[in-house]
């Protein structure tokens, strides 16, 4: 698939308020700076689409772009981020969740996990989280720039023998990096399969 034209809708803090849930739509979640808005912007080949910063923390609203006038991308904001209050803190926040949860056209969740990382307590509570709610998702390992091919395999492998722990199977996952510009063809084969089936129906 490819991805001809993306442009921004809507940013809110409201299920209520977001567009009408009349379309396929994939969103973007994890930990604060992992990377959700660059990747965004480096799937649908813009600079400046989501917001990006190297302080964590700068997505603060459920954002929703159009893509190919067809499907929403949407850029959530982290989670985990220490300077958030203290009921916030180590938990996703309630509209997050109430996104999540009753999205009805949410056809998956992409969770972005740092690839340079040793699985995270916080990462593995909410993929279970998803599990226990029955909210389809996949992990996008990121920032593999920043390691060598064969750290990277190591870290991939020690994540999914983490994950076994928990989950029959390794949810599907992909690699990327922003930077260096490698890795969203999988993840858009991905959605264009995804959508084949829905836009069918
Ligand atoms: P919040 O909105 O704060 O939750 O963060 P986010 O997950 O949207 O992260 P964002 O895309 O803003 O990126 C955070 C920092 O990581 C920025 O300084 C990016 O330039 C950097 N970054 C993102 N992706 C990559 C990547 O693939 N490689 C490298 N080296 N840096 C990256
Ligand atoms: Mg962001």
């Amino acid at each position: 698939m490819k991805i001809n034209t993306a442009e921004f809708v809507i940013s809110n803090t409201k299920l209520s308020l977001c567009p009408e849930a009349d379309r396929a739509e994939y969103a973007f979640i994890g930990r604060s700076n992992v990377g959700k808005s660059s990747l965004i912007n480096y799937i649908t080949n813009h600079k400046k689409l989501a917001k990006t910063s190297q302080t964590p923390g700068k997505t603060q609203l459920i954002n929703h772009f159009m893509i190919n006038e067809t499907f929403y991308f949407v850029d959530l904001p982290g989670y985990g981020y220490a300077k958030t209050s203290k009921k916030n803190r180590g938990k996703w926040q309630e509209f997050i969740a109430e996104y999540i949860l009753h999205r009805e056209t949410l056809l998956n969740l992409f969770v972005l996990i740092d690839s340079r990382l040793p699985a995270q307590e916080i990462d593995l509570d909410f993929m279970e989280w998803l599990g226990e709610k029955g909210i389809p998702f996949s992990i996008v390992f990121t920032k593999t720039d920043k390691l060598t091919s064969s750290k990277l395999n190591k870290n991939l492998l020690a994540y999914k023998k983490e994950m076994l722990k928990y989950w029959e199977e390794m949810p599907i996952s992909f690699s990327t990096s922003s930077t260096g510009k490698t890795g969203k063809e999988a993840i858009l084969n991905y959605i264009g399969s995804i959508n084949e089936g829905y836009f069918k129906k």
